[in-house]
């Protein structure tokens, strides 16, 4: 019931993929667009949506700052990793494993495209990704460019072995559409793409998948954080089951856990991976990860689930952050999330210390319970039960940890 509508799905999807790189702000979207605008031979309207969803994530394995400047300045490179690995990363976690195959090849050649086995659907969307992807940026680095520059662009990009249908077809598009002025384009792109998943009806089971992948590529950012998510969700779940809280409230906390840290996916990677203690500006950059979510989230998901993912930093204490709430205001859903997210935090290993043990770990909470960081019934749980949360949190992560794993290997292989 706490699940996201389709349309605040697609809002949090577009808002925080374009917190990645602020240049690529709206570029996922604006590019399904494009996309929906051409004519998809053969597809059902399900089918259209699931490749429209994929076009969405199609630069997600686009975190290299280095790789995101290679792609504005549009040189012709052999070597465009973030496809294979943005392919890899899909094929764990998305729900439309039949339009995977589109990512990888999204800047290959044509030559390659066909001789990529990949069936005709596929082809088709890998072939006109990368022409309507090539429009977008060129539009982003060239920001004034009229409907006859990027046609000439087009023109002459001959030397990328685009296809030359899809160059035909999209440079189509260009001369007929109407100039949509630059500002009404997100508003114009959210509508079409949203009546479009509308009519194929996107499931409860579908929108969790996709929520779920966009919290695996902030959490995959850094191998450190790669099974926070998971394990905080885990561990959050546990504790409600055992503070008594009913059905509504469990899915509550296991949605607000999920989310918490979603914001972290502006937080540049040289912070999360940070060596040494963070200090001065990087802290409040570290820090600022809990209003961001609050701006990707808000309104877009239940208050309830909002206000327990934006406070997993408070302690009932009073000295925690974005707002310092204290005692009472904190509710029950709220602090066991914020002690989830401790016992996680501690377990895991991180760029400035190791994975601590479960004992040191239960030593730091009661240390921090002391002191009024944590709420004393959550931790008192914790303690009774502290075997099991941390066996069945060892569970879950395993099995991210495995994906992780076989993500890395794959893309390694192919490097
Ligand atoms: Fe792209
Ligand atoms: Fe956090
Ligand atoms: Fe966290």
């Amino acid at each position: 019931m706490y699940m996201p509508t389709t349309e605040n799905l697609l809002h949090i999807v577009v808002d925080s993929l374009s917190r990645m790189d602020s240049r690529l702000a709206g570029h996922g979207e604006r590019v399904a667009y494009g996309m929906l605008l051409l004519p998809a031979p053969g597809f059902t309207p399900e089918e259209l949506s699931h490749m429209l969803w994929t076009v969405l994530f199609h630069d997600i394995g686009n975190f290299r700052p280095m790789e995101i400047a290679d792609l504005l300045e549009m040189e012709q490179h052999e070597n465009f990793s973030h496809a294979r690995y943005g392919y890899f990363f899909l094929k764990q976690f998305w729900p439309y494993q039949e339009f995977t195959p589109m990512v990888r090849y999204h800047h290959s050649g044509s030559r390659e495209i066909e001789a990529s086995g990949m069936d005709e659907k596929n082809q088709w969307a890998a072939k006109r990704l990368q022409v309507v992807d090539f429009v977008d940026l060129y539009r982003i680095g060239h920001p004034d460019a009229g409907r006859k520059e990027i046609l000439t662009a087009l023109e002459t990009s001959n030397s990328r072995n685009f296809d030359v249908r899809a160059v035909e077809e999209v440079s189509g598009l260009v001369r007929t559409l109407p100039a949509i002025p630059q500002e009404e384009l997100p508003d114009r792109a959210h509508c079409a793409l949203l009546e479009q998943f509308r009519q194929a009806r996107t499931s409860e089971r579908e929108r969790k998948m996709l929520l779920e992948t966009l919290v695996r590529s902030v959490d995959f950012r850094s191998r450190s954080t790669a099974l926070h998510c998971v394990t905080v969700t885990h561990i959050s779940e546990h504790l409600a089951r055992l503070c008594g809280l009913d059905a509504l409230e469990t899915e509550a906390v296991r949605l607000g856990a999920m989310l918490h840290d979603l914001g972290k996916i502006a937080i540049p990677v040289e912070i999360l991976e940070c060596p040494g203690k963070l200090s001065g500006r990087d802290w409040e950059i570290m820090r600022s990860h809990v209003t961001i979510t609050r701006e990707l989230l808000e309104g877009r998901v239940d208050d309830t689930v909002l206000q327990i993912a934006v406070r997993h930093h408070e302690t009932p204490d009073g000295t925690g952050y974005p707002v310092g709430l204290s005692g009472e205001q904190l509710s029950l859903p709220q602090r066991i999330v914020a002690v989830a997210d401790v016992v996680s935090a501690l377990s895991e290993e991180r760029s400035y210390k190791p994975g601590f043990p479960v004992e040191k770990v239960i030593e730091i909470v009661e240390e921090l319970c002391r002191q009024g960081k944590l709420c004393p019934k959550v931790v008192e749980l914790l303690l009774a039960h502290r075997e099991e949360i941390c066996l069945s949190a060892r569970q879950a992560g395993q099995t991210v940890a495995e994906q992780y794993q076989r993500l890395t290997e794959e893309y390694q292989a192919c490097r």
